[in-house]
């Protein structure tokens, strides 16, 4: 069991005081104090003050940054800084410089630089986690400890020198010999087979569209080099937390559903905390929607224990196109509801704006504009909020509907040369979880290896890579009673991308009672319609020919290319009866009412009322040992009512029916609840309809 680093809900942000003279330190902790601040990260991109010249530790400065947060009861969440390397680094070793796909060398003064698979970086790397271990596991304001920075981005797939020979190394060890590899990489195509190991190079950028199988197995490797660098420093300061016997946990901030560069299931296992930071793309004007979608996939990879939000931001960023700022009131409902999903901390890049270099214009705490500020005036009543909420810390939330993810699935369906440019699995993800949180379901992401038998529900919106063994396992959650929604381009690809024998979801053709015998991508911007019952749906961007072989059909083509296929039904959406559960299939792309004409059947064969809130307001709730937390979160302009019986743990009122203000949050603390998850079936409904 990892310990809290804090007590109750931690509250902060990424602190970089080297970046300021020492009289600013001391501003800094009355303002932090002022604010509620209780944890902050510290020498995230400190290597080239920490270590000025190889070899050399210069720990003074950090001294005293620990000291005097130790003093002001500010606990630090240390960092190791391998995401930075210093100019004497990359000037020693000119060869652990990054390559990209395209053949680009990385240049030096941004931040990554180094090759993960560089063994001078990945000593130098290790050596200076272990420095700072040694120097701090003991000190009083170290709580947990921060290694490196989003793995992942800026230096994902790297194609330097080093990476080759690293991926040599990686191949031979997985698949043992070379005829293996030429078997799984189908090198017969295109006479791309290899007689010699050496021969073998990393998927860079060449003629005309590269093995797809390679590129799979190619970010296999990146994920696992990445995650072997993680280790390397976790263990590094692990040797030192274990021989002084103290219990510190150790994380590394992840970007869940931002970055795919990493198996967030996997890496999940190697920290002792699951942290996450998210940004809102401005772009979206439903950022809470992709908000949600990150948490609960945060969560999920974690299975489902608390988790911390790393960092977030208080307003506009500074790197996207248009960097909208957050309006009053929007701050603080992203932070709450990153903590309705599971979040057990509410932090922020960054503590105080700085002034010089390339994140200048990025919002923080304390913006330029300072104490007076509209931001830390909002910064210092969400401190406040969140020291009212301590004791939700370690609920959790429960989840009825899973949603199937398989990173391995997004690394090969979004290569090039797929049925249409129009599809991304990301897109179909979105749509599913979108329609889900206009009804008020709360979702879990699952892997398709993990056991799904506490869901009613499983999406599988396109697993376009399938392994046989994961299809067997899904036929055995319906058979044995669950609901299953598959939409199109599953099942298609086996581990090696190469296409499943027996058609097009061939995996599936039981539980579905269909296969698909051709797709048949619209052109773009065309779309087509299906006859659903009484309704007319419209899709876009894909329809099929499916073969049935006993699925039901409950949604014909009227329009596009599915319908009217000589001898066939134009089946376009189907229902199948597998053992004591349902397969339902859908093969065109639907979006908002479209698709929840469709969703609202398959709640149905689910045992599903969804709670469907009014627009625009959030309900989510965590459970605890003594007490369960509506958080509900109103995103709309007007005031709800929300009849739930319990206290408001803000304002101490007691009621049947609460008013959740215009744009605020509230959160009501009721008797414990051990039946309902979150509202979705017949028995919790009846205690929770919402107005
Ligand atoms: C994060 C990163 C931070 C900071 C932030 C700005 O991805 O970890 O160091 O750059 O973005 O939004």
């Amino acid at each position: 069991m990892t310990t809290w680093p804090v007590q109750g809900l931690a509250y902060g942000g990424d602190y970089n005081p080297e970046q300021w003279p020492r009289e600013v330190w001391d501003e800094d902790m009355r303002l932090m104090r002022k604010a509620g601040v209780t944890l902050v990260s510290v020498g995230i991109f400190s290597w080239a003050l920490l270590e000025p010249k190889e070899g050399l530790f210069e720990f003074d400065w950090l001294d005293q940054l620990l000291d005097l947060l130790h003093s002001h009861g500010i606990a630090a969440d240390l960092g190791t800084p391998t995401a930075s390397p210093p100019a004497w680094f990359m000037a020693a070793y000119p060869d652990a410089r990054v390559v990209s796909r395209d053949g680009t060398v990385m240049g030096f003064g941004s931040r990554g630089m180094a090759s993960h698979s560089h063994p001078a970086y990945q000593e130098a790397a290790t050596r200076i986690a272990s420095e700072l271990a040694r120097r701090y596991v003991t000190h009083p304001a170290v709580a947990m400890w921060h290694v490196h920075n989003e793995f992942g981005v800026p230096v994902g797939e790297d194609y330097s020198p080093a990476a080759v020979t690293a991926f040599r190394a990686w191949l031979q060890g997985r698949y043992q010999d070379l005829d293996a590899l030429n078997d799984a990489w189908g090198t017969a195509f295109w006479s791309q087979r290899y007689e010699d190991w050496e021969h073998i190079g990393a998927p860079a950028v060449a003629p005309s569209v590269v093995n797809p199988a390679q590129r799979l197995d190619f970010a296999r490797f990146t994920d696992h080099q990445l995650r072997q660098r993680f280790i390397a420093e976790r263990d590094a300061i692990r040797a030192h937390t274990l021989a002084a016997g103290v219990d510190q946990p150790i994380t590394t901030n992840f970007m869940a559903n931002a970055t795919l560069t990493t198996d967030l299931f996997a890496w999940a296992r190697e920290v002792d905390i699951v942290s996450n930071d998210h940004y809102l793309t401005a772009a979206d004007p439903e950022g809470e929607i992709g908000l949600a979608l990150a948490a609960d996939l945060t969560r999920s990879v974690g299975g489902g224990a608390p988790w911390m939000l790393m960092e977030h931001s208080t307003s506009a960023v500074n790197w996207q196109e248009r960097n909208v700022a957050k309006r009053p009131g929007e701050m603080a409902r992203n932070s709450l509801a990153h903590v309705a999903r599971g979040s057990d901390s509410v932090l922020f890049f960054q503590w105080r704006a700085g002034r010089k270099g390339a994140e200048k214009f990025h919002s923080a705490m304390l913006p330029h504009a300072g104490e007076s500020s509209r931001v830390f005036r909002e910064v210092c009543e969400l401190g406040a909020r969140l020291g009212q909420l301590g004791e939700v810390q370690g609920s959790r939330v429960h989840a009825q509907v899973a949603i199937l993810w398989d990173t391995e699935s997004f690394w090969a369906q979004d290569l090039e040369w797929r049925p249409t440019v129009d599809h991304r699995h990301q897109e179909r993800i979105r749509a599913f979880y979108e329609r889900l949180w206009r009804d008020g379901v709360t979702v879990d992401f699952v892997h398709p290896g993990q056991d799904l038998s506490a869901y009613r529900l499983v999406v599988a919106p396109a697993l376009y890579l399938l392994r046989t063994e994961h299809a067997t396992h899904l036929e055995d959650y319906v058979a044995s009673g669950g609901t299953l929604l598959v939409s199109f381009f599953s099942g298609i690809v086996d581990e090696h991308d190469a296409i499943h024998p027996g058609g097009f979801g061939a995996p599936l053709a039981r539980v579905l009672g269909l296969t698909v015998e051709e797709f048949l991508p619209l052109r773009e911007h065309a779309t087509g319609t299906v006859r659903f019952g009484d309704a007319v749906l419209e899709g876009d961007v894909w329809q099929e020919d499916l073969a049935l072989a006993g699925a039901e059909v409950r949604g014909t083509y009227l329009t596009g290319p599915g319908a009217a296929i000589p001898g066939k039904t134009g089946a376009a959406i189907t229902r199948h009866t597998w053992g004591a559960g349902h397969g339902w299939y859908v093969s065109t792309r639907l979006h908002g009412e479209h698709l929840a004409a469709v969703m609202d059947e398959v709640y149905a064969d689910a045992g599903i009322l969804p709670p469907r809130p009014a627009p625009g307001l959030e309900v989510v709730t965590r459970h605890g040992e003594d007490a369960s937390f509506v958080f509900a979160i109103n995103h709309s302009d007007h005031d709800h009512q929300l009849a739930v019986s319990g206290t408001d743990v803000t304002s101490g009122v007691s009621a049947d029916s609460h008013t959740i203000h215009a744009g605020e949050v509230a959160v009501i603390r009721t008797p414990v609840s051990r039946e309902g998850g979150d509202g979705t079936h017949a028995a919790a409904r009846a205690s929770h309809p919402l107005a």
